[in-house]
């Protein structure tokens, strides 16, 4: 099988790249085709003729969302726009990658894929009308909602990852101020690849919720770094408005993985194993 990987460099496409690897695999980023040229994405995919493409690229900066809206709308929603109508014009299945940025945080439980999408930030927008776009153009698409990824290539639009965040911060020794009142599941991008290769590989189209088992606030994020890094680090806990950043995120972005479990796939490990699996991983990988 031929699969096309779009936003290959990135933090989850690096892993899919991997995750792929039995497989014969075109990467592409930025520089190979940008998804808002309609023209580039109809030629180069044509030219490829893949079994399967997976859009992984994305405007990820989240507070940078707020001022670039054109741009982080060209890349969220026509970028996938133009993937969807060369994937139905070649008739092949499209994988994309969606956000739990699309809810508005209100609900008390972790969201499932039926709960009606309500962004509250120009990240969120811009993401659910990509959604909307695939949705509306071609059938066979696979949309998969994660949340707060981790991977052992750090976001290349963010430079970086909570936890390389965390560890780079903390290793200063200056006590930090972290945001309390914001609920997520932290996911690895290495085990959330997996399920995509998983689920992609069959023809049960449509949205997914995808990430780690179980859930946390920022806060219990960065102690658990912290407490599996052996650091020992002040933290000073502080709601998201005294952190003041300029987006609005939601309070509640945790996704709960039913759709996953209706076709008899396992919760995925907690987040916490998750995260010791990438702390040992990031060892073997920066010291050997
Ligand atoms: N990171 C998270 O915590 C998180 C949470 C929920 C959902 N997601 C979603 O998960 C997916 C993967 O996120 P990630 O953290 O792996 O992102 P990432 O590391 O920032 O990678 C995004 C990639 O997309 C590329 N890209 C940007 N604009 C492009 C364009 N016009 N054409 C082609 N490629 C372009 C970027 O290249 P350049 O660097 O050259 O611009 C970058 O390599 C995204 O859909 C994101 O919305 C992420």
């Amino acid at each position: 099988m031929r699969v096309l990987i779009v936003g290959s460099l990135g933090q989850l496409g690096t892993d899919l790249v991997r995750e792929y690897a039995d497989q014969e695999v075109i990467a592409y980023d930025f520089e190979d085709m940008d998804i808002t040229d309609d023209e580039s994405v109809q030629q180069r995919i044509a030219a490829a003729a893949p079994d399967l493409v997976i859009n992984a690229a994305a405007y990820t900066r989240v507070d940078e969302c707020e001022r670039e809206h054109v741009r982080a709308f060209q890349v969220n929603a026509i970028g996938p726009l133009h993937l969807a109508t060369a994937c139905k014009r070649w008739d092949i299945p499209l994988v994309h990658i969606s956000t739990n940025y699309v809810f508005d945080g209100l609900k008390e439980n972790p969201y499932v894929e039926e709960d009606a999408a309500r962004p509250i930030n120009s990240y969120g927008i811009t993401k659910l009308a990509g959604e909307d776009y695939i949705r509306y153009t071609w059938e066979k698409h696979f949309l998969f909602r994660v949340a707060g990824l981790f991977g052992l290539t750090p976001s290349r639009m963010k430079g970086t990852n909570f936890v390389e965040a965390m560890l780079r911060l903390g290793s200063k020794g200056n006590p930090l101020k972290i945001v309390y009142d914001e609920v997520l599941s932290p996911t690895y991008t290495k085990d959330a690849s997996k399920i995509i290769k998983t689920v992609a590989a069959t023809n049960q189209y449509g949205i997914y919720h995808l990430n780690n088992s179980g859930s946390c606030s920022w806060l219990a994020f960065a102690k658990e770094i912290f407490k599996q890094s052996n650091m020992d680090v002040s933290l000073i806990p502080v709601t998201a408005k005294e952190y003041g950043s300029p987006e609005k995120r939601p309070k509640n972005s945790c996704l709960e993985n039913r759709r996953l479990l209706a076709q008899g796939i396992e919760p995925l490990q907690t987040w916490q194993a998750a995260l010791s699996d990438y702390l040992k991983e990031r060892k073997n990988t920066f010291l050997s």
